[in-house]
């Protein structure tokens, strides 16, 4: 039997190489995007059945081309491709606030729309996941168009759970929260900080790659059968501990 087909965005290192390899053990084929060609070329070697595609999302044409090179239409398409530009809102430039918007809601819409359609055409019960974040619920100081995107793509998820799910394809999203990996590395490197975050969360510790790639890999899965249009937030309860963080007296 062939096996089933998996593409993952911004998976050449952090959340995005941990769902590949979570998603190889699976058993899925993978085919890892990024925009950083050799570091996405080395991670696809260290994973079985793996092939590295250089591709920026907010690239229609170029996503086009690397989606009929692939070789078959993906079963599971994983938006994990993501970057952060910290600026006060009144000090961002308008170049840098549509980028972070270019690449984290426009770039899944993108490839959504153009996996999505092929799904539609080879009448493929697929699954769509978006990496959102705890900041599209919370906002962070600083992170401007990061919350504006990451709110926007849950509600892009609700949506297109809605208009894809008589297609058979189930759309859902995953809010990592404290994460120590990826983009946030530079943050917990710091011992202070670290030590301070893992204190606000109530499990009492920073969440993992892994455990991002198993909440991606659970929806994904025929256990999640009948959920659709769903926020999974993955964040050790940190996003319901505001109160909590006020003392009584
Ligand atoms: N690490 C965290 O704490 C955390 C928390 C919440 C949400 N997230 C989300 O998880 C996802 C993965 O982040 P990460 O922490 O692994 O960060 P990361 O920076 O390691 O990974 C992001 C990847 O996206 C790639 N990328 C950037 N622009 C691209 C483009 N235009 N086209 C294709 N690829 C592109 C980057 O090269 C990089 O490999 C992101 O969407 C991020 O917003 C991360």
């Amino acid at each position: 039997m062939t096996k089933k087909l998996a593409l993952i965005t911004g998976a050449s290192g952090g959340i995005g190489a941990a769902i590949a390899r979570a998603a190889s053990r699976e058993g899925y084929r993978v085919a890892l995007l990024d925009v950083q060609a050799e570091a996405v070329k080395k991670t696809a070697l260290a994973i079985e059945n793996a092939q590295a595609f250089r591709c920026d999302i907010s690239d229609q044409d170029a996503v086009e081309t690397i989606l009929n090179q692939i070789g078959g239409v993906p079963d599971l398409l994983v938006n994990n491709a993501g970057i952060v530009k910290f600026y006060p809102i009144l000090e961002i430039a308008l170049e840098d606030f549509r980028r972070v918007l270019d690449v984290n809601l426009t770039g899944a819409f993108i490839v959504s729309q153009a996996v999505a359609k092929r799904m539609r055409d080879s009448r493929k019960i697929g699954n769509i996941i978006n990496i959102s974040s705890i900041g599209g619920i919370t906002p962070s100081l600083g992170t401007n168009a990061y919350a504006a995107g990451k709110a926007g793509l849950v509600k892009l998820t609700e949506l297109m759970a809605l208009e894809l799910g008589p297609l058979g394809i189930r759309v859902n999203a995953v809010s990592p929260g404290f994460i120590d990996g990826g983009m946030s590395t530079p943050i917990y490197a710091n011992p202070k900080a670290r030590a301070s975050r893992t204190q606000a969360v109530p499990l009492r510790r920073l969440g993992s790659e892994e455990d991002i790639a198993e909440a991606v890999m659970f929806l994904a899965s025929s256990a999640a059968a009948y959920i659709t249009g769903h926020n999974l937030v993955v964040d050790g309860a940190l996003t319901h501990s505001v109160l909590s963080q006020i003392p009584r007296d």
